[in-house]
């Protein structure tokens, strides 16, 4: 079992609780499970194996290989991950990941009536099996993440059932809706630009970078909003009070007064890591660190695992707005690499 609650992760985490948050207490608990989702990926059991061990012509968890053709199932990589932190069987994941398809759309702006019907039906499917998830933890609680949550807000009382749904959900959908379209376009990025992949291999530590700047260039989350509480104003544009601001990320990402030549991908630029794409201030992503040692063991693995893949095709994007990634991307994988260093 996780003993989080012993840990002292305050002290040493770069962000204090926000006295102002109305949810201050629950801020406790997301700071706790991001050490904690960090601990277990870096520290943590075979990451990835579905892919440190596929052989090309097989069909797998992640892999489908029908007529010839190998369908690489991207998703199923963090929805592993966050799944296994919060304690959901392996069968439940094709569910979760149909429920985070139709939802998705639910972060932009001006749907039509059909997405709105679609993204509705998901995620009431989504909340229902939620709370049948978290009754089932409760019933028998086992070594996850969730579960010690579970028995951490019953004994102390510190969420109410719907607050502890609430919470649930954000960082189950949170943790795999975004983190696969980081690795989804990384993939891409990185077979567009061979030369990069060439310098990545005989420097390696050059990866951490690499995910910054993939982050800074196509961000995953591509906007986020707020609404103003008080009449101010943002770089001499007057903003009322309850008027909503939408922020765009990717756009401050390319910003030519902090990036040089900023629509250049370069994996050795010097302030990569100064992006917006884990937005900033109170509600900064909680799962960055997390999102972060995904992309960059993910992005290691595949391409220490298949050096020759290649692309097949254009492929397509994703319909929605505000996340940013593919929903198909063929590629030839070529020979698999027996010993990968993840
Ligand atoms: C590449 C992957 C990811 C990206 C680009 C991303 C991006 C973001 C952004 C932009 C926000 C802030 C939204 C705002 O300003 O209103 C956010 C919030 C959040 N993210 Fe992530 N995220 C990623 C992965 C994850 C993962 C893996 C988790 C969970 C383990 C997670 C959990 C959360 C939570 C709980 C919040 C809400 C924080 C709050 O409102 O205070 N994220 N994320």
């Amino acid at each position: 079992m996780y003993d989080f609650r012993g840990l002292n992760v305050l002290s040493n985490f770069p962000v204090g609780i926000p006295e102002w948050h109305p949810l201050q207490d629950k801020f406790v608990y997301f700071f706790y499970t991001e050490q904690i989702l960090v601990f277990l990926v870096l520290k943590n059991i075979p990451f990835y194996p579905d892919l440190t061990q596929h052989q090309p012509g097989h069909s797998d968890a992640i892999f489908q290989h029908t007529k010839g053709r190998e369908q690489f199932l991207l998703q199923q990589l963090p929805v592993a991950v966050i799944g296994d932190i919060l304690g959901v069987p392996d069968s439940d994941r094709p569910r979760i990941l149909h429920f985070g398809e139709l939802g998705a759309p639910s972060l932009d702006i001006g749907l039509t009536w059909k997405q709105y019907l679609q993204v509705h039906d998901g995620i009431v499917g989504f909340d229902t099996w939620l709370a049948g998830h978290l009754q089932q933890l409760r019933r028998s609680p086992g070594d996850d993440l969730m579960s010690q949550l579970i028995v951490a807000s019953d004994e102390g009382a510190r969420l109410s059932e719907r607050e502890l749904q609430a919470t649930a959900g954000l960082v189950l959908a949170a943790g795999f809706e975004t983190t696969v379209n980081l690795l989804g376009n990384g993939i891409r990025m990185l077979l567009d630009a061979p030369q990069h992949l060439e310098t990545l291999s005989a420097r390696p530590e050059l990866w951490p970078n690499t995910v910054e700047e993939i982050l800074r260039l196509d961000s995953p989350v591509q906007m986020s909003a707020r609404v103003a509480r008080k009449d101010l104003d943002v770089a001499g544009t007057p903003v009322k009070r309850g008027e909503l601001v939408i922020l765009h990320l990717a756009g401050a990402n390319r910003d030519p007064n902090v990036f040089t030549d900023p629509h250049r991908f370069d994996i050795e630029r010097d302030n990569a890591g100064k992006h917006l794409s884990f937005s900033g201030g109170r509600h900064f992503c909680l799962g960055a660190a997390l999102a972060r040692a995904e992309g960059e063991v993910g992005l290691r693995t595949f391409f220490e695992r298949f050096p020759d893949a290649r692309l097949a095709g254009d492929g397509s994007r994703r319909d929605t707005r505000v996340l940013r990634g593919w929903s198909s991307l063929p590629i030839t994988l070529g020979r698999a690499r027996t010993a990968v260093s993840s």
